[in-house]
C-alpha cells in the first residue's frame, strides 16, 4: 500500500520502497522548483524544507520515510502572516543576490521567527549556521529575520 503524506496541505502518495530524495520529488515528481538542489551531503542548507515544523534537509529525505508527515516548502509563504513578513523584508533590504541559497534559509527563518524566544543577531546567526551563501549576503539576510522578528514577536514599545 502507498505511503502518504502533505506537501504544503496537499496530500501526496508514493510507494513505500521508492528510493527517491524528498527534494527530487518536490522538484521533478510535484513540479515545485522553489527547493534547491545544491551540495546534496547536508552540508549547504539549499534543501531545507519543514517536515512537522521542523527544518530538514530535503536532500536526504527519503519519501518512502515520510508518512503521516506535513511537508512545507518555499511555496507556500505566501499562506502564512510569519512567511508574508519574511518575504516583505527580504524585498525591502534586498537580501540576497542569485537567491540560490534563499528558499532554504527562509524556511529556517519561518521555523526561527514562530519558535524563538530570543530574536538577537547572535541567535539569529547560530539558527543559520548550517546555511551557505556563495554571494555573501549573510549581513543583509541575517538584518531581514532580525527586522522580521522584531515585527512579529518583539513586545509593543521595545521595537
Ligand atoms: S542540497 Fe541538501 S544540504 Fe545541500
Ligand atoms: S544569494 Fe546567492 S548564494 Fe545566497
Amino acid at each position: 500500500m502507498d505511503i502518504t503524506f502533505t506537501v504544503n496541505g496537499r496530500s501526496c502518495e508514493v510507494a513505500p520502497d521508492e528510493r527517491c530524495s524528498l527534494v527530487e520529488h518536490l522538484r521533478d515528481g510535484l513540479g515545485l522548483k522553489g527547493t534547491r538542489y545544491g551540495c546534496g551531503q547536508e552540508q549547504c542548507g539549499a534543501c531545507v524544507v519543514l517536515v512537522d515544523g521542523v527544518p530538514r534537509n530535503s536532500c536526504q529525505l527519503e519519501t518512502g520515510t515520510l508518512a503521516g508527515r506535513n511537508i512545507d516548502t518555499v511555496e507556500s509563504l505566501e499562506a502564512s502572516p510569519e512567511g508574508r513578513m519574511l518575504l516583505a523584508q527580504f524585498e525591502r533590504l534586498q537580501a540576497g543576490q542569485c537567491g540560490f541559497c534563499l528558499s532554504g534559509i527562509l524556511m529556517r527563518a519561518l521555523a526561527f521567527v514562530r519558535e524563538s524566544p530570543d530574536g538577537s543577531p547572535a541567535a539569529i546567526a547560530r539558527a543559520l549556521d548550517a546555511h551557505l551563501c556563495r554571494c555573501g549576503a549573510h549581513p543583509r539576510i541575517l538584518a531581514a529575520i532580525e527586522a522580521s522578528w522584531q515585527a512579529l514577536r518583539a513586545p509593543q514599545g521595545s521595537r
